[in-house]
């Protein structure tokens, strides 16, 4: 998955129409849906890719169902909510995916799928900041495990917390895995963080790849590239 991190429709589409073809999907975040909206969906849809819309959503649970209902009539093909609003507020959003479907306004059925712990966060972030004692790979599994009480398909997770999500959770709960540093790659403001190559090996079922392609001179070869590294 790419992270179409842009600021507007017209520099998404034009990376997005250089790796067409290639079978990736396309992550559209804050960044490009706060300035592009529905249409930058939509014209990613027309391209044939699959969408994962990364909003990240943490609110009560009657305004996560709407906004879940609302994200499934755009069609998009994965969406997220925060495993941090607990069980009540991720069933809301299964329940809110249902309403669109049964109300005949969506044409299918997305992943819905929840952040554990960002990969910007650090083991002494979560002990001192954030206020949870323990080890991150704890507090993922943790926050796994509620995910799919909840009846979600996976989660948002580094690489590094993958194995023990498999083991948690069973092989076919889904891990999506931001994180992702080719060799030589500059870290920038992520923490946990492995190689294409390591995210593979690990069992993660979807990368989530920014900066090292969004900021590559000419991204198509650093996609390319990292397709390399995974096959190794
Ligand atoms: O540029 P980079 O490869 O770091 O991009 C990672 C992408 O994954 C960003 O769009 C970021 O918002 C997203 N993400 C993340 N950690 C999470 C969930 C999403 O880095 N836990």
């Amino acid at each position: 998955m790419v992270a179409l991190d842009k600021p507007d429709a017209e520099s998404a589409l034009r990376l997005a129409d250089a790796l067409q073809g290639t079978g990736c999907w396309m992550k559209v975040g804050m960044e490009l849906f706060y300035a592009a909206g529905i249409p930058v969906v939509q014209g990613l849809k027309s391209r044939g890719f699959n969408v994962f819309l990364d909003l990240k959503m943490h609110d009560i649970p009657n305004t996560v169902r709407g906004g879940a209902r609302s994200i499934t009539r755009l069609g998009v093909d994965m969406f997220n909510v925060h495993a941090a609003g607990g069980i009540a507020m991720m069933s809301a959003a299964l329940q809110g995916v249902k309403d669109a479907l049964e109300a005949g306004d969506a044409a299918s059925e997305p992943i819905v799928i929840a952040v554990t712990q960002l990969t910007s966060t650090s083991q002494a972030m979560l002990n001192e900041e954030i206020g949870i004692a323990g080890t991150i790979e704890n507090a993922v599994v943790n926050y796994a495990r509620l995910a799919k009480r909840a009846g979600l398909h996976g989660v948002v997770a580094s690489p590094l917390e993958v194995q023990a999500i498999k083991t948690a959770c069973g092989t076919d709960f889904v891990t999506v895995t931001p994180g992702i540093r080719p060799r030589g790659a500059d870290a920038g403001d992520q923490s946990r963080i492995t190689t294409p190559k390591d995210a593979v090996r690990v069992g993660t079922d979807y990368l989530v790849i920014g900066r090292p392609i969004t900021g590559a001179p000419d991204p198509v070869a650093a996609f390319e590239s990292i397709l390399e590294e995974m096959s190794e």
